[in-house]
């Protein structure tokens, strides 16, 4: 009798989004003439630039008359954005088109890079942080139980008010780390010394750290690291993701890229080519018009559209700031990424259906995130500004400074 992954059974529960998705739609059905203003989930609101949608178009034009364009493409991306990313995105930075794998979005790759280490291997990974470092790991079999609000055998790296949202060295050794900055959700970005902590611990103690970047294109401030590979020795001991989704509006198209330098080595084995043999025997490759979509973000008239769109969500982020500020409310982040980390008066899932139910507003509570989000929210700045604004005025109306 063919048994389940017993695995699946550790999970607590369903995957947060999916979660808040129903607790909308339990209101929309009790108050259908509800207006309600989505400042949850972190996904694109501007059309996808003009640019990128005629090297859509034109590449699916090209399929009419060029079978070779239709047919099984390589499993790792083209040649021709693999070396487009490595000329715009890792110029300097010692990292060759080899060394760049084209995915069908971020959260595949997040999700799917641990199948390349041992499943003994102790995993540490930030709390409060994006759900799918722990759950992927669960269903490896990586973790015990989940007890406590914490899996039993995850090393939890706290990201707490009272060091600036950064995770600190662990005092157990630990094999794969996963990174994430600017972090989602507590919108912080790692300056460059507290990024070199990690890969100097990484070199150290033969760990590999997964750099999830996808929202390096918010980064504002100065002397923050867009990429690990700035740290010296970094190819030696990680593994950068990237996405064009939040950058360049593809959250519904899927496009995204991993990093595998040709340095890491693990146990004299090349990670890299562990990953060319994953892919190869995994994944199809992301279809060609998506990734001439990718291609054309890095033309003149590409990058000059991302600057754009990405200038807009940054006044979206101040605005939103500013409003919140108004009100009193405290918060991080909302500088190098577009996310808010608010503090709650409450439980995070109390305040979450406080803001669904009072003001219409869709949050993510923080402890969705993890244990040490509890007592927050998460508020989004991809939603149009209007939005925003209509957000903060039922806001003002409804608290005052009182309230925190
Ligand atoms: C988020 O809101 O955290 C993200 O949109 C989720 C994702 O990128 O999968």
């Amino acid at each position: 009798m063919v048994k389940l992954n017993s695995n699946f059974g550790k999970l607590t529960s369903s995957y947060l989004f999916p979660q808040i998705e129903k607790k909308v739609s339990d209101l929309k059905a009790r108050s259908p003439s509800s207006e309600i203003i989505n400042l949850g989930i972190g996904d694109i609101t501007k059309p996808l630039p003009e640019p990128i949608v005629k090297a859509i178009v034109d590449a699916i034009l090209e399929l009419e008359n060029d079978v070779s364009k239709a047919r099984y493409g390589p499993s790792i991306g083209f040649s021709f954005l693999r070396k487009a990313i490595a000329k715009n995105d890792y110029l300097d930075l010692g990292i060759d088109e080899n060394d760049i794998f084209i995915s069908n979005g971020a959260k595949c790759d997040i999700a799917n890079i641990q199948e390349l280490f041992d499943t003994d291997s102790i995993v540490a990974i930030c709390d409060p942080t994006y759900p799918v470092y722990v759950d992927s790991n669960v269903i490896a079999g990586r973790t015990g139980f989940y007890q406590d609000g914490k899996y039993q055998k995850i090393v939890y790296l706290p990201c707490e008010e009272k060091n600036n949202f950064f995770p600190k060295i662990p005092d157990v050794p630990v094999d794969l780390i996963y990174l994430c900055s600017p972090n989602n959700p507590t919108g912080t970005a790692l300056p460059y010394d507290e990024l070199k902590k990690w890969v100097d611990y990484a070199i150290q103690n033969k760990a590999v750290i997964i750099f999830d970047g996808a929202y390096e294109a918010f980064i504002n401030t100065k002397n923050t690291p867009h990429s690990i590979y700035e740290i010296e020795g970094a190819k030696k001991c990680a593994i950068e993701i990237r996405s064009f989704s939040k950058k360049a509006g593809f959250t519904g198209l899927r496009c995204s890229y991993t990093v595998v330098p040709h340095e890491l080595k693990v146990q004299n084995t090349s990670i890299r080519e562990c990953w060319v043999r994953r892919c190869e025997t995994k994944f199809g490759g992301v279809p060609y018009p998506i990734q001439m979509g990718a291609l054309a973000t890095y033309s003149d008239k590409g990058k000059q559209s991302i600057d754009t769109i990405i200038s807009e969500y940054v006044d979206q982020m101040k605005t939103l700031t500013s409003g919140l500020k108004s009100i009193g409310w405290k918060f991080y982040g909302g500088v190098d990424a577009p996310y808010v980390w608010v503090k709650a008066p409450s439980s995070s899932w109390e305040f979450f259906d406080e803001l669904l139910t009072k003001a219409k507003i869709i949050s993510i509570p923080g402890a969705g995130f993890g244990s040490y989000g509890e007592g927050y929210i998460r508020l989004s700045a991809f939603a149009p500004k209007e939005h925003i604004e209509t957000a903060l005025n039922r806001l003002s109306g409804i608290y005052t400074c009182a309230t925190q």
